[in-house]
């Protein structure tokens, strides 16, 4: 996060109260009620979450044990069986629910569909049919890379029906990066479509499945199972390549949920981390569903009557919790838009809450930041007046954006939720209730019950004042990351050491900082570690830096997060070539397109700086701190001591 933004956040003193309209009809009506409810979890957090699980979901059978706690693995509702399917589909056809709306899509071209739960039931169990025809089983692993159309979501669900974990890689990863995620998992089918529609191109996602796939790239892979969408041109592998719409035509639409085991594997989501290649982080399902189906109802305080929308990919945790698994456990009308904001249609958000009347919307900050650019005058030609609860995830919002957000999309009217989670935690870990908590800008205000969080320092000492320290969960909780696919260990050191156990007490290392205000409020800081965020794209420093060095110019490379009015951090590679190579235009343009090979558009450098030499320790280690400063083209803060060659800044500096 930029200083700017920090000292921001600092000398924010605002507070806005819940309106007194919002909160007479709210879950959760008032900062007591809100204080009950957390009280009640903390004195015995097993009974909180197995009277919530009985009232809310559907169990084949029930557990005979709420929590198995084998520090750091957890198991929730040991022995219950359960389908996530069932309860986002089924357990509705018996009811009013029947014929409403599950889902609306619109379209980037603007072509749009509504599935009612009838409707999506079907597609899915017929869906659920075809994969088995495919030889799909029980525990196989299936790769969805999908644009955001309802195939997307039915896929998902289908997966969870049969009890195939999916693995859901965003669209805009590159063939390298789709490659690696379904070797490390396996996956025995691949879900795509022949292109996606985003900001007025096509992205060729078939294609990138072939280049994945050529030379038994992925021995695991069978098939694939095409979506038609943009209808250009296709290779179909013939014996390997099948279309959807084919297989589907034919499948049976009877197909009943499986019963799962609560601590069945549901999903694979890979994500970046500081080290190494991305981990594939993993969630079970009777814990995950409780999670997101409470997070979903209280939060966002959701009604039968609401149209929900929330503007995410399918392919990132957000997508999962929030546009599929917890809106349709809740029997709700999830809104999926494939669309971004773009300059040939920058008003197309306010268009489609106008269009559909969306009652709730969560969206993230860096998007926000690109309305303000944008400019008020497009909200404010639109009817937004549907509006009565507004989201934001996915980093810190400087207050000038959430008053904006407040005042210009919710016209002062919409409680604004801040949520603060990450792809690990499943579900919101600190966020308002918003019929209770009086908010502060910038502030994700209190834990949700049950969630046991802190600010430590290294040792687990809790810390007070400005400073703040590391983000911690202190107690398990039902929608956790299980697991790190196939590395038990990385998920120990990764998410358990880092603040080492003591007297029994783990500490769950979030990665962040953050401060603890007088009123117990969260001020989430930003990473603490080498991953940063670009427009909320989570990314590791480190991934960035192996795509610049597997290109054959590139000696060395150091990558670090500059900030950014609208991305809230742009990558700036600092490279040192080979000796045969010399610093040139046309080679800058060549390693970004090999990092957009390597990874996909999103990790594109914002800038590259050739250098003879890059900042050191004594020990070898690359100062990144300093590199922070010079790419921020500020003074360069700190000690330098240990610096092992100080003529090395200077040179770096004169550069800046
Ligand atoms: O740094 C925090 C930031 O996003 C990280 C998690 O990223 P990811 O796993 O990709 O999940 C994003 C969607 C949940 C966190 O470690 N972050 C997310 N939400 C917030 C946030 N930082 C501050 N405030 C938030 N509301």
């Amino acid at each position: 996060m930029s200083q700017t933004t920090i000292e921001s956040i600092l000398q924010e003193k605002r507070l806005f109260s819940p309106p007194a309209e919002f909160s007479q009809q709210a879950y959760v009506r008032s900062v007591r009620e809100y204080e009950q409810l957390y009280d009640k979890a903390k004195a015995n957090p097993e009974r909180f979450w197995a009277e919530l699980a009985e009232q809310e979901l559907d169990w084949f059978q029930k557990w005979d044990t709420v929590l198995d706690w084998q520090p750091p693995f957890a198991k929730w509702f040991v022995n219950g069986k359960i389908n996530i399917s069932f309860n986002c589909l089924d357990r509705h056809l018996t009811t009013w629910r029947k014929n409403k709306a599950a889902l609306i899509w619109e379209g980037e071209p603007g072509d749009s569909r509504t599935l009612t739960y009838a409707q999506l039931h079907r597609e899915v169990c017929q869906f659920a049919n075809t994969m088995k025809q495919l030889g799909v089983q029980k525990g196989d692993r299936v790769g969805i890379y999908m644009p955001m159309i309802p195939e997307a979501a039915i896929a998902m669900l289908a997966c969870a029906r049969i009890g195939a974990p999916h693995s859901v890689v965003f669209g805009g990863f590159s063939a390298e990066a789709l490659k690696d995620r379904l070797v490390d998992a396996q996956a025995k089918l691949v879900i795509t479509a022949d292109g996606g529609y985003r900001k007025d191109n096509i992205i060729p996602l078939k294609e990138q499945v072939d280049r994945a796939l050529a030379d038994n790239g992925v021995p695991s892979v069978q098939n694939v199972l095409v979506v038609q969408r943009t209808k250009q041109q296709i290779h179909m592998e013939p014996g390997r390549d099948h279309w959807w719409h084919d297989l589907q035509q034919g499948a049976s639409a009877d197909c009943p949920a499986e019963p799962m085991d609560s601590e069945d594997l549901l999903f694979i989501l890979y994500t970046s981390g500081s080290t190494g290649t991305p981990k594939g982080v993993v969630h079970t399902t009777g814990g995950y569903n409780l999670y997101t189906h409470m997070t979903t109802k209280w939060l966002f305080d959701l009604k039968d009557t609401d149209v929900y929308w929330c503007t995410a990919d399918v392919g990132w945790i957000t997508g999962h919790s929030y546009i599929v698994y917890g809106p349709l456990s809740n029997g709700a009308t999830s809104l999926m838009y494939e669309g971004v904001p773009r300059p040939s249609n920058p008003g197309c958000f306010w268009d489609v809450i106008e269009k559909y009347g969306v009652n709730i919307f969560y969206t993230a900050p860096t998007a926000i930041r690109t309305f303000i650019k944008m400019g008020e005058h497009l909200p404010k030609a639109r009817d937004l007046s549907s509006l009565r609860l507004l989201g934001t995830v996915g980093e810190p919002i400087n207050p000038e954006a959430w008053v904006w957000y407040h005042r210009i999309i919710g016209n002062e009217r919409c409680p604004i939720v801040d949520t603060w989670w990450q792809t690990e935690t499943g579900g919101h870990m600190i966020a308002p209730f918003p019929g209770a908590i009086p908010t502060k800008p910038g502030s994700a205000t209190r834990p949700f019950p049950g969630i046991i969080a802190d600010v430590v320092d290294l040792d687990g000492n809790p810390v007070s004042g400005e400073e703040g320290g590391y983000l911690v969960i202190k107690h398990p909780w039902p929608g956790m990351l299980r697991n790190v696919y196939g590395n038990p260990e990385r998920y120990r050191s990764t998410y358990w050491e880092h603040i080492a156990p003591r007297d029994g007490q783990y500490f769950y290392f979030a990665g962040d900082g953050a401060r603890k205000d007088e009123d117990g409020y969260f001020w989430v800081m930003g990473r603490v570690d080498d991953v940063i965020s670009v427009s909320g794209h989570r990314l590791g420093t480190m991934e960035v830096e192996s795509a610049l060095v597997s290109h054959p110019s590139v000696a060395e490379a150091a990558v670090v997060g500059k900030p950014d009015e609208v991305m809230g951090e742009s990558i700036f590679a600092f490279v040192t070539l080979e000796g045969n190579y010399s610093p040139s235009d046309t080679l800058i343009d060549e390693l970004k397109k090999h990092v957009v090979k390597e990874i996909g558009a999103i990790a594109r450098p914002g800038e590259i700086r050739f250098t003879d030499a890059l900042p050191k320790t004594r020990s070898g280690k690359i100062m990144r701190r300093l590199l922070r400063n010079i790419a921020a083209g500020q003074e360069v803060a700190g000690d330098t001591s240990t610096l092992e060659d100080r003529s090395v800044l200077d040179k770096l500096r004169g550069g800046a």
